[in-house]
């Protein structure tokens, strides 16, 4: 499966941003029907979003719809389920029987427009207390969910609290997410665009916190937030050696009949070398698959 370290926000209303987004590097695209979207505009964002969506293109394009418990939701399913789309993203989800719902209502689509059923990818927003403290039953709710994104802007809303530059108040829901995904065995999360557009220092700090918590990427909104974003999600050179000389020493060992060395001062065992092949793993998808280009998804 890809690796989606940076993806890329643009409003499903503006031609110009959205031919933008394509020729930029992030991993993926994301069309929104949601919040970036006035109430009055939701009908020609649609049928913009449809036109893009018509042609397959790289990188990989989620459309995010509007909540389930909108009036939206239907029209924005009709106008977007359909193939060169690697997936939709469900904003405010917050029961597993709203992601099964939409889930539901996708295969029905699929059918209809002569795609394998579960054909697209289904990743629930979650960006609100109720959603969080749901996180694990939405994570399992059906096979279509393989990942899911923290909104972290409504989320600080919902708290009554401010995205900070710290980020101490986005902690506790960004660890319930990391949790909530490896209880269901699904792909690590992708953390919240971070609205510091300006300040790159603050962004990278923020990018950072997620990485060291165990998030797989982060979505982004301004085109400068893009180069930041896929380099704090990409394993080192550092990283990268390291983990192969403690995966060479360990396998020597190994074949010795030892379970437990030293290398540079630190202990190596087991879960040492599973991490190691784990970043190496991560360095080899990146290689095979490079920014703005991923094939399929
Ligand atoms: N995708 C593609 N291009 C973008 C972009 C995006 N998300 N955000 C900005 N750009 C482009 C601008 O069009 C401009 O292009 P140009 O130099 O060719 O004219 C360039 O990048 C510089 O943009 P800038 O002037 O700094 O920003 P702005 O004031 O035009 O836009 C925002 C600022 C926040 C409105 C814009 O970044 C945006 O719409 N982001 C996405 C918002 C969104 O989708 N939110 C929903 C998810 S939370
Ligand atoms: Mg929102």
């Amino acid at each position: 499966m890809a690796l989606f370290r940076c993806l890329l926000f643009a409003p499903g209303t503006d031609r110009k941003k959205i031919d933008k987004a394509y020729t930029l590097h992030a991993d993926a695209v994301i069309l929104d029907l949601e919040d970036a979207v006035a109430a009055g505009e939701k009908d020609s964002a649609r049928r913009l979003v449809s036109e893009v969506i018509g042609a397959p293109v790289l990188p990989p394009t989620f459309v995010r719809v509007n909540g389930v418990t909108t009036s939206h939701i239907l029209a924005d399913l009709q106008a977007v389920v359909r193939p060169g789309i690697a997936g939709i993203m469900l904003a405010k989800a917050e029961t597993a029987e709203e992601v099964r719902r939409v889930d539901w209502l996708t295969g029905l689509l699929e059918e209809e427009r002569n795609m394998p059923r579960g054909a697209l990818e289904l990743v629930p927003f979650i960006e609100s207390v109720r959603g969080i403290e749901n996180a694990h039953e939405v994570a399992a709710a059906c096979p279509r969910v393989k990942r899911l994104a923290f909104g972290g802007n409504d989320y600080t809303a919902d708290t009554w609290t401010t995205y900070s530059e710290e980020g101490t108040e986005l902690f506790y829901a960004r660890a319930k997410l990391i949790a909530a995904s490896r209880i269901a065995g699904i792909e690590p999360p992708l953390d919240t665009v971070c609205p510091f557009i300006k300040n790159l220092t603050a962004l990278r700090e923020d990018a950072l916190r997620a990485k060291k918590m165990g998030f797989q990427g982060k979505m982004v909104i301004h085109p400068a937030q893009i180069g930041p974003v896929l380099e704090i999600f990409s394993p080192t050179q550092e990283e990268v050696a390291a983990a192969q000389k403690i995966v060479a020493a360990f396998e020597e060992a190994q074949a010795k009949g030892t379970g437990v060395i030293q290398l540079d001062g630190k202990m190596v065992e087991y879960p040492i070398v599973n991490r190691a092949r784990q970043i190496l793993a991560a360095a080899g998808k990146i290689k095979e698959q490079p920014p703005g280009n991923i094939a399929g998804t």
